[in-house]
């Protein structure tokens, strides 16, 4: 019998070709609805492996469900949706998808600190609903990013690749991370600064943090205050790192500038979450790496480890060595 994978989405059958050539391999049946909780733990009861989403809960009951389970990848560079430890401990390996989508995801998280500074979407929302009535000197005037401070928490490899387009802006870079990055240093000129000292002076602060015990909720009350009144903040990395009440209230009373957020405490947020009645609030929903190339690589990547543990060779991308 062919060892049974277990895709929590529907994918498009041509970025699977190679599993589907080896294995038995059965989709979700929807794009854009997750499997329930229900269906991943009835599938995984026979799966010797599944590609799961960031948005999946892999937990001990899931890896526990049945016998044959021997690989987790995961569509994403982040993993904090798995329990690492238990699917160590059960000897299941898991997998990610990092360095594929650098690139991709650095796009948009300077995207967004661009849009949040000049205001792109709000512009765009004021014109579509006939609002121009003309030119006028500070009409939707936003704040500038050329020769502005950056301050990146989370100088993993994204990081870098932001830190590399903000020094194209004439920035100064500042940035916090677990170990100092001498190479970043050299390259780019970014200074390593203590958390407090980066949140103090830097005009845009960038969350590319992992979520980790260390770093939820690591955004609080007193660190919005901290910030400077024109700062604008940007999380593209993942939302519990942030406590959204306290982000609401610094927006709302001026204690910062504005925010842009791909990133969420709940995903997906609700619609009628106060933070989205904000006008200084440019939010979008997890789209990171959201480039048809790039999805589609991170597919077949999830697809090639997959395929190689299943075959018996080291997957290319494991998280828990
Ligand atoms: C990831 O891969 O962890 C990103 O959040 C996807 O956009």
């Amino acid at each position: 019998m062919k060892p049974y994978v277990y895709i929590t989405r529907k994918l498009p059958e041509e970025t699977i070709v190679d599993l589907t050539e080896l294995f038995e391999v059965k989709m979700w049946d929807h794009e854009d609805i997750p499997a329930p909780r229900e269906v991943i733990l009835k599938e995984a009861q026979k799966a010797s492996a599944l590609i799961t989403m960031l948005s999946d809960k892999v937990d001990e009951e899931v890896l526990s469900a049945g016998e044959s389970l021997k690989v987790v990848a995961n569509l994403a560079v982040g993993f904090d949706n798995i329990d690492l430890e238990a699917a160590t401990k059960r000897g299941i390996i898991v997998t990610n998808t990092p360095d594929v989508l650098t690139e991709t995801t650095a796009d948009l998280t300077f995207s967004l600190l661009m849009a949040s500074a000049r205001r792109i979407v709000e512009a765009a929302e004021y014109i579509k609903a006939g609002k121009w009535g003309g030119w006028s000197p500070y009409l939707l005037a936003g704040h500038d990013v050329f020769g502005k401070t950056i301050g990146i928490v989370g100088m993993g490899k994204i990081g870098e690749a932001v830190a590399r387009r903000a020094k194209g802006f004439g920035m100064e870079i500042l940035y916090h991370n677990r170990s100092q990055k001498h190479e970043a240093e050299k390259e780019l000129c970014a200074v390593y600064s203590s958390f407090e000292d980066l949140v103090t002076k830097a005009d845009f602060v960038v969350s590319l943090a992992p979520l980790t015990e260390e770093t939820r909720n690591l955004f609080t009350a007193d660190v919005f205050a901290k910030m400077k009144k024109n700062a604008i903040f940007i999380n593209a990395g993942r939302g519990p790192v942030m406590d959204e009440q306290a982000l609401y209230d610094a927006l709302k009373n001026g204690e910062i500038a504005a925010a842009g957020l791909d990133v969420f405490e709940k995903e997906p947020i609700s619609a009628d979450h106060p933070l989205l009645e904000l006008p200084n609030v440019t939010a979008i929903p997890h789209i990171g790496s959201a480039s048809t190339e790039t999805r589609t690589t991170m597919i077949k990547l999830c697809g090639a480890n997959v395929k190689a543990v299943l075959t018996g060779d080291s997957p290319k991308t494991i998280v828990n060595k």
